[in-house]
């Protein structure tokens, strides 16, 4: 299955494909997240972060965990393994999808992922025991009908937790339209979530910042990727301190 011509889903296959001949890109990022080597980042959430969202989950044993915008799933399937629940990874992403299911071979994991989108999981209502969506909600084309997808998929007293940035000042034209439009807060609560908590997470900062000013320096050569999170870099370090840093939680009624 391939991406639609010209989509944004396109954009990300070959953002994905290009990561498969860059372990360097692998290799820093792991680095300063404090990630092991197995785990496959697309974000900036560190390893005591996911020891944080993985509490707010409150998983069930053997419950379900959707990881939404799921990339190649290496969040969701190391936080579904600490609480022995089942892993169900979407991404609109084909490519990211393929790499998650390789990803999982190779573990060992019986981790599922399908191609769906933040809006349209293609999963049954009230299906879900946790949703999970790392640094990735500011992408939905429409963030109120995201919103309302994870309110729907989740079980009465399921449990959503999402990690991401929120602008400093909603106004900030130096940042992207998409950040400035996120808010978790009122997201959350919008899709008739309860119990809605944000919180900031400044520590969570430092690694982020050292990550950046590595890529920002580093020279890419003829590495796509490289020079992909080159870019990257340059550009988060000149708004680092535009954002802040949030996790959020809430649970379904
Ligand atoms: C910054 S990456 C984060 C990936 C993963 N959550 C992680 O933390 O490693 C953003 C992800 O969102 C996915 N994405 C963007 N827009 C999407 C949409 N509308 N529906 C589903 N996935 C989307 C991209 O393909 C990409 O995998």
């Amino acid at each position: 299955m391939k991406a639609q011509p010209g989509s944004r889903a396109e954009y990300f296959d070959g953002w994905y494909a290009d990561m498969t001949g860059s372990p360097a890109k692998d290799e820093i990022q792991q680095r300063h997240l404090g990630l092991p080597p197995h785990l496959l980042s697309n974000s900036l959430l560190g390893w005591e972060g996911i020891a944080e969202v993985a509490a707010a989950l409150r998983l069930p044993a053997g419950g379900t965990l959707v990881d939404l915008a799921c990339g190649r799933g290496g969040y969701g399937m190391e936080i579904a393994a600490r609480a022995s629940a089942r892993l169900v990874g979407i991404d609109f992403s084909p490519e990211a999808v393929r790499q998650a299911r390789a990803g999982a071979r190779r573990l060992g994991s019986g981790a599922e992922f399908g191609v769906g989108d933040l809006a349209a999981t293609g999963l049954a209502t009230g299906s879900a025991d946790g949703v999970l969506c790392v640094d990735a909600i500011q992408f939905a084309a429409e963030p109120a009908a995201a919103y309302r997808e994870i309110a729907r998929i989740l079980k009465p007293g399921g449990r959503a937790v999402l990690t991401c940035f929120e602008p400093m000042a909603w106004d900030d034209e130096r940042l992207s339209s998409r950040l400035r439009r996120v808010d978790l807060g009122a997201g959350l609560s919008g899709a008739g979530l309860s119990m809605v908590e944000v919180g900031e997470r400044p520590l969570w900062r430092d690694a982020e910042r050292a990550m950046w000013e590595e890529a920002a320096a580093l020279d890419p050569g003829d590495d796509p990727a490289l020079r992909s999170f080159h870019d990257e870099g340059v550009r988060s370090l000149a708004t680092f301190g535009l954002v802040r840093r949030v996790m959020a939680s809430a649970t379904a009624p």
